[in-house]
């Protein structure tokens, strides 16, 4: 197959739904998918079977979960305009605010939806201000309890989104005390609060049985229906981007150029200044492992092999599922990689390529 592509791997993703299964059961909590991280719809009929919907952040992100996913969708953004409300509305179940200010604004229109609003806890998890939903003075929900209470009357639920691939259970714990805290008694007049994504619950080692049980104890505490809006944790290590080396040199370290961009398809690694990984990663010989865009810092990262790397050969970088199809862009014409398909039995399938004719639409 002509790489670029990514590859998801259905066996891989299904060991993800299973844990989202075991815990929705046993913490009565329902679990929707953040599209913003993932909306690679060839693989929605799988996720759609272990998931009760969909989250969104834009008007065109609730319209595919309704279209593609089906189940609940709920529809969020920071803030919604006037010409898209109304289809909002149409493509969702519930709609949560993310400010007072839009709530008043569009509460006639959205009268007899279920609605809610986001609340910001002032505590997260995120070192990172740019992605720390708690950064000082964040637009991401309203805050003082005494201010929403003012409101409470026209809403059922709360979303709060305070999580930043917290892999801590006592970390998470303990930020939902602070907001039992604060929140508690305008929380116990709710029906529903969600508790957003940002949990690694899926990882190697994570203590589920005490993530179920404090989720369920929440519940009851407070009469509640708990959602989480897993992006990350559904589909971690389910893809991978596969890329051919095109040239190899040494600028007094051995460098390999593949057919792939850092900027273009892996965005989020540039801009959280991670690496990518490559696996095994062992091996005497080490490489770094650069994109062919112009961008000079375009570098996967640094690995070692068994073999000197050569023209030709085929590389492999994991966790390619989340924040990647969904920000890959056409950056220096870079050819898009395709999308395919490893199915439990073993074929791969291609289920979309990316020409000249795409890059051109793109713009006009
Ligand atoms: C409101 C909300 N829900 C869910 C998510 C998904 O988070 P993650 O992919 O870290 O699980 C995000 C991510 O930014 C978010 O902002």
């Amino acid at each position: 197959m002509q790489t670029p592509y990514y590859l998801i791997d259905r066996s891989r993703l299904q060991r993800n739904l299973d844990k989202i299964a075991w815990l929705r059961e046993a913490s009565g909590a329902k679990a929707l998918l953040a599209l913003k991280c993932f909306a690679t719809w060839s693989v929605f009929d799988q996720m759609s079977r272990y998931m009760d919907g969909t989250t969104s952040s834009s008007l065109f992100e609730v319209k595919l979960g309704h279209e593609k996913f089906g189940g609940e969708t709920h529809a969020y953004s920071v803030a919604y305009g006037e010409d898209e409300i109304d289809e909002v509305l149409e493509n969702c179940d519930k709609i949560i605010f993310n400010s007072i200010g839009q709530l008043s604004r569009f509460r006639a229109q959205s009268e007899g939806k279920i609605r809610g609003l986001r609340v910001n806890p002032q505590v997260s998890t995120s070192d990172f201000d740019l992605a720390d939903p708690a950064r000082p003075f964040s637009r991401l929900g309203e805050h003082d309890p005494a201010v929403i209470e003012a409101v409470l009357d026209q809403v059922s639920g709360f979303m709060f989104h305070n999580n930043c691939e917290n892999e801590d259970f006592d970390r998470f714990d303990a930020m939902l005390t602070v907001i039992e805290e604060r929140f508690g008694p305008l929380i116990e007049r709710l029906d529903w609060v969600s508790l957003g994504g940002g949990i690694h619950f899926t990882g190697e080692n994570y203590p589920l049985a005490k993530l179920a049980a404090r989720l369920k104890a929440f519940a009851e505490k407070y009469g509640v229906q708990v959602y989480l809006e897993p992006g990350e944790a559904a589909i971690t290590g389910a893809a991978t981007l596969e890329v051919t080396v095109l040239d190899t040199l040494n600028n007094g370290k051995d460098l390999a150029i593949v057919d792939s961009s850092i900027e273009a398809h892996m965005l989020d690694l540039l801009i959280y200044r991670e690496s990518a990984k490559i696996l095994p990663d062992t091996g005497p010989h080490k490489v770094m492992v650069c994109g062919k865009s112009c961008l000079a810092g375009d570098i996967f990262g640094e690995f070692s092999f068994e073999e000197p790397v050569k023209v030709g050969d085929r590389l492999s970088i994991e966790n390619a599922a989340g924040y990647t199809m969904v920000k890959k862009n056409w950056f220096n014409g870079v050819k898009m990689p395709a999308i395919a398909i490893r199915e439990e039995n073993g074929e791969i399938r291609t289920v979309r390529e990316f020409g000249y004719e795409d890059f051109r639409s793109a713009l006009s």
